[in-house]
C-alpha cells in the first residue's frame, strides 16, 4: 500500500468504528443504509443493468459489504475492496458468500482490465483532492473496455478533519465533491460521461448527494 499517513489513520479509524458497532448502531450513521437510500439503491440498479448480468464488479470502498450484496443481487459478480481490515473482516462476516479483499484504490492489486464495473460509493470522499487523478487512472486501468464506473458523494466544497466520533478518537478527513470537478477529471483519465445527477438531502442529511456514471470506452 502507498504510504501516505492518511491511509493508515483512515484504516485505522474505520476499523476502530466498526469494532465499537453494536447491531448496526455505528454502522448505520458512517455508512450506506439502502432503506434510508432509495435514490441510491434505484440507481445502483440503473448501473447494474448497464453492466450487464454476471460480470465483475468492484465495490471499492465497500466498508461493511452492504452495497456489494446489494449488487450482487442484482445479478452481476460482486466482490469488495476496503482499506479498512476491520471493515473487511466485518463484510466477510456478514456476507460469507462474497469476496472481500483489504486494499487501498490508491493502488488496486487487480490486473489491468480485469473488471466490468467499479463502484466507489462514498469512498472516494476520503481522497484529498490532488490525488483524485491518480484514483481516476487506477480505475481506468483495471476496467476493461466497455466497462462501467458509478461514482457516489456528497456534494460541496467544504474539507473537514474528524477527531472524535462516538466518543471514540478518530482521525479520518471528508472531502466534498463538485461533480462537474469530477466530469473533468474522469474525462481527463479517459472516461466517457455517460450520468450525472444531483439529489437533494434527505432524512437529515446535510449536503446534496451527486452520482456519476462513466465508461472506459471500448477498444477501437
Ligand atoms: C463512508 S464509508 C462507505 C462504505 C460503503 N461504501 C457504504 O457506502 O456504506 C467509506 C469507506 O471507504 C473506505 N476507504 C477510505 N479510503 C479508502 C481507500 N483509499 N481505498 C479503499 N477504501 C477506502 C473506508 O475504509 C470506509 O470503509
Amino acid at each position: 500500500m502507498t504510504g501516505y499517513a492518511f491511509l493508515a489513520e483512515t484504516a485505522d479509524s474505520y476499523s476502530r468504528l466498526i469494532a465499537a458497532d453494536s447491531g448496526g448502531d455505528i454502522v448505520s450513521v458512517i455508512c450506506s443504509d439502502p432503506e434510508r437510500q432509495p435514490w441510491d439503491v434505484a440507481l445502483l440498479g440503473v448501473f447494474a443493468r448497464r453492466i450487464g448480468g454476471a460480470r465483475r464488479v468492484l465495490d471499492v470502498g465497500c466498508g461493511p459489504g452492504q452495497m456489494t450484496a446489494l449488487l450482487a443481487g442484482l445479478g452481476v459478480d460482486a466482490f469488495g475492496i476496503d482499506l479498512a481490515p476491520g471493515m473487511v473482516e466485518r463484510a466477510r462476516r456478514d456476507h460469507p458468500e462474497l469476496r472481500f479483499e483489504v486494499g487501498s484504490m490508491l493502488d488496486l492489486d487487480l490486473p489491468d482490465a480485469s473488471v466490468d464495473g467499479i463502484l466507489a460509493c462514498y469512498s472516494i470522499i476520503h481522497v484529498p483532492h490532488e490525488l483524485r487523478p491518480q484514483v481516476f487512472a487506477e480505475f481506468f486501468r483495471v476496467l476493461a473496455p466497455g466497462g462501467g464506473l458509478m461514482l457516489i458523494f456528497q456534494v460541496g466544497d467544504e474539507v473537514s478533519r474528524r477527531t472524535e466520533a462516538f466518543g471514540m478518537p478518530i482521525a479520518i478527513d471528508w472531502y466534498r465533491q463538485q461533480p462537474a470537478d469530477l466530469a473533468e477529471l474522469l474525462r481527463s483519465a479517459g472516461f466517457e460521461l455517460s450520468f450525472q445527477g444531483v439529489r437533494a438531502p434527505e432524512n437529515g442529511e446535510k449536503t446534496p448527494h451527486g452520482y456519476l456514471i462513466a465508461v472506459r470506452p471500448a477498444a477501437a
